[in-house]
Formats: C-alpha cells, sequence, structure tokens
C-alpha cells in the first residue's frame, strides 16, 4: 500500500480511496484471486489493502465542519439559491443534490465506498436486496424478453422472477445450479440475462464465475451475480467480468442486524437507467440508515475475517459430529464446489448448512431450541450468531414436492456465524447436538 494515496485527491474531490478513480482491492498477503481492474485514475493502479478502503473509501477528505464522521444529512429535499442555479443544474452544469427520492449526501459517500471495494465504477444503493434485484431487472427486461437463472437461491428472488416477471410477459428458466450445459440450452434470441448466487443460499455453491461470465460475453447476454453471501472481501465478481453484482447489505455489509439496505455494483454506463428508475421507484434508504450502513462498513474487514474464521471452525467440528450428516460450506474439501471456492475466495463466510442424521423436521427443531448463543431468526451476516430450520422459517407453506425440488430438507440447519468467539460457538453447538 502506498501511504501518499492517502492524501491524494481524485477528480470527485474526495480521497483517491473513493468512487469511480478507486483502486481495486488487492489483499497482497492471502492467495490470488482475480480482482477487478482499477477504475480510471492511473494511481488506483497502487491498491490499498480491504480494510483501509472499508474505513476510508468513498469519504471526502474534509467533511462539514471538520467532522471526522458523515454528517446525517437529515434533508428530503435540497435547495437552489437562485433560478439560475436551477438552470445550472438543469442544464448538467452544475451536477449536486435535487431531491431525496434522486440521492443524497450520505447515499453518494455509501455507494463511493461499496463501489471501490468491489472494484466497480458504480454501485447504486436501495432500501433493502430485494428492491435491488426488483429495480435491476424492472429496468432492463421487456416484455418478451427471457432470463436464465440457476435454481438455488433466495427464495424471494425466485419468487419474483419466476412469478412475478411472467406477470410482465418476462419469461423465465430455471436450470440446475452450476449446469453449464444446461444454462446454455436455455438461452434463446429473446435472453437478456443470466442470474446466479454465488455462493447460494442455503446450500453455498460457488459458480465459477470466469465460465459464467464467459457464456454471457459469447451470446452477449448481461450477467447477474448475487455476492451477498460472499461480500466483496470474499469474491469480486466484476474481476471475472460479470456486468452486475448485488448485495443485500442488510447481512454482512451493514453487519449489525440493524438495517436493510441493498446495492448493485456494475458501469457507469450499464447503471444509469437503473438508477433513473429507483428515482421513480423510489426505493431509497433514510439518512439515518445510511450512516449506520458507513459506520458498519468501516469495521467490515475485521468483522469479515471473524465470520469466516467462526464459519470455517464450526464447519469442520459439524462434520466431525457423529449427529451431523452432511454440511454445506465450501470451504471443506466434502463440499462439491470446494476446489472453484479455493480458487476463487479469500474466505468462505460465515454461513453454515447443515443436516441432521437420522431426523425428522421435529428432531431438528429440537437441537434449534437447545442452542443457548445464536438467536432464532431469518437473516445472516451479522455480529450476532443466527439459527434457523429453512423448511420451517421459508418454505413452510411449500409442497414437499417443492421443497424436494429445491433441496430443503426437512432435516436441514442454518446457521450464520457471528463475530462471537468461535469457541463458544463450538461448544454450544456441542452441547444442543446431544439433546
Ligand atoms: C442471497 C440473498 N439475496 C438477496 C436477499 C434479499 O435481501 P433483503 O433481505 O435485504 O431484501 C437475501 C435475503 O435474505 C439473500 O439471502
Amino acid at each position: 500500500m502506498n501511504i501518499s494515496m492517502l492524501s491524494k485527491k481524485n477528480d470527485t474531490g474526495c480521497d483517491g480511496l473513493s468512487g469511480p478513480a478507486s483502486p481495486s482491492v488487492a489483499d497482497e498477503d492471502t492467495k490470488p484471486v482475480k480482482d477487478a481492474p482499477p477504475q480510471g485514475d492511473p494511481i488506483a493502479k497502487k491498491m490499498l489493502g480491504p480494510s483501509t478502503q472499508c474505513v476510508h473509501a468513498g469519504e471526502k477528505r474534509q467533511k462539514s465542519e471538520g467532522a471526522i464522521a458523515t454528517p446525517i444529512y437529515m434533508a428530503s429535499t435540497f435547495t437552489f439559491e437562485s433560478t439560475d442555479a436551477v438552470v445550472r443544474f438543469a442544464r448538467g452544469e452544475e451536477p449536486r443534490e435535487e431531491y431525496g427520492r434522486y440521492g443524497s449526501p450520505n447515499e453518494k459517500s455509501v455507494e463511493a465506498k461499496l463501489a471501490a471495494l468491489d472494484g466497480a465504477e458504480d454501485a447504486i444503493l436501495y432500501s433493502s436486496g430485494m428492491a435491488a434485484i426488483v429495480g435491476l431487472l424492472m429496468t432492463k427486461l421487456n416484455a418478451g424478453d427471457e432470463i436464465v437463472f440457476f435454481d438455488q437461491c433466495y427464495h424471494r428472488s425466485r419468487e419474483f422472477c419466476s412469478k412475478h416477471l411472467a406477470r410482465f410477459g418476462v419469461v423465465t428458466h430455471q436450470v440446475p445450479t452450476g449446469d453449464f450445459a444446461a444454462l446454455e440450452a436455455a438461452i434463446t434470441p429473446q435472453t437478456k440475462m443470466l442470474v446466479s448466487e454465488s455462493p447460494t443460499n442455503p446450500h453455498l455453491t460457488v459458480i465459477d464465475l470466469e465460465k459464467f461470465a464467459a457464456v454471457g460475453k459469447a451470446f452477449e447476454i448481461e450477467t447477474l451475480i448475487d455476492a451477498t453471501l460472499a461480500t466483496p472481501l470474499n469474491i469480486k465478481p466484476i474481476g471475472y467480468g460479470i456486468d452486475y453484482v448485488l448485495h443485500s447489505a442488510t447481512k454482512y455489509l451493514g453487519g449489525h442486524n440493524d438495517l436493510l439496505a441493498g446495492a448493485i455494483c456494475g458501469s457507469k454506463q450499464s447503471l444509469e437507467p437503473v438508477r433513473a428508475m429507483r428515482g421513480i421507484l423510489g426505493s431509497v434508504n433514510a439518512p439515518q440508515s445510511l450512516y449506520q450502513l458507513e459506520r458498519g462498513l468501516k469495521t467490515f474487514g475485521l468483522r469479515m475475517q471473524r465470520h469466516n474464521e467462526n464459519g470455517l471452525a464450526v464447519a469442520k467440528f459439524l462434520e466431525s459430529h457423529p449427529r451431523v450428516e452432511r454440511v454445506y460450506y465450501p470451504g471443506i474439501e466434502s463440499h462439491s464446489t470446494h476446489e472453484i471456492a479455493v480458487e476463487q475466495m479469500k474466505g468462505f463466510g460465515g454461513l453454515i448448512s447443515f443436516e441432521v442424521k437420522d431426523a425428522d423436521w421435529r428432531d431438528t427443531s429440537r437441537i434449534v431450541d437447545a442452542v443457548r448463543i445464536p438467536r432464532i431468526a431469518p437473516s445472516l451476516g451479522g455480529v450476532e450468531s443466527l439459527i434457523e430450520q429453512p423448511y420451517v422459517m421459508s418454505y413452510y407453506n411449500y409442497s414437499p414436492a417443492d421443497r424436494k425440488r429445491f433441496g430443503i430438507a426437512d432435516n436441514m440447519i442454518r446457521m450464520s456465524c457471528g463475530i462471537e468467539d468461535g469457541e463458544d460457538l463450538i461448544s454450544d453447538l456441542e452441547q444442543a447436538l446431544t439433546t
């Protein structure tokens, strides 16, 4: 890292660490992982560590009144000093804030930080991860278009694609996750987007992003990867040629189980209409929420290290436990996509799914009820560990056939390892598994 960069400014008036001119993240002391090519400014080629970016990227070096933290701009609209100022703004001569639905100062600094972390030209924030998916797909797809998506995914994303996009005349094809032959076979001249998560929720399947991007490029179709479970610290899909990266910032990015937010990262040009559409949809965040997200991101590097450590330690413990039939965690050799995970990921995250041996859903629920540290709740990626049974929490009203189709076993437990001490999580699970 070159310390002199900390005082350099780019053409955005922010630190050289920020936004469009920011460097991609290089963690030189860990294994090589493809980073996104540095954007813009040649100084960006000198790379900064991820934690430095988490703390500084995107923020103005000198803020209002000298405050070190970004002030919360509690305003729904922004005043003009004169009609001439309005005209200059309308002509595009004086970029600035106008009205809260189109953007805000708190939003700008978080967007620039996220773009820097993902090695992307731009990022757009939304009021939730789902709002981000809906916003992107509603902008990019027209009646008659088709999308193809890998079938292991967050159930609401699947529901939006298969149930709601259909109402607007968009045809969706679900193909088995990781089956590239099926992916290509489902492509037609109308296909406009290829969609996947990596790793997937809740099976933690890691997608070969190089292949996924190559299919998109070969057929001239845009690609979207939901990297919520990976975060920009563990995978940077832009570096593999993926067009759009989606994050539920509700999870690791916010990190404290106290806010909802979502983000899409990509090129400035491709995101321009997406941003315009968000200005119509109005799915923006309140300034306090944005402040909390920015604050959460400051410690994201440190938190993610602990999530990665705890995830791996707990997965190894579960794998060796006689009551556990199967563990889904990309960091262990028995996982079907371990090899590609090792190639692509810097760490494997804090989320683990596992199946309990010879247990029906009731036996399984007794283990969930017996843990003392993780709390029973949906979501993941926060400092507090969470535990749930996907069948009960998210798939209770699905038919057994659909649950089977989506790989949701009655005896499956999903645990999001927080940042507690790993030994405590393991001894807690140990006592719960003896119930
Ligand atoms: C992989 C993934 N993507 C998207 C979402 C939706 O995010 P949000 O809850 O912020 O709308 C979730 C939520 O659990 C998720 O797990």
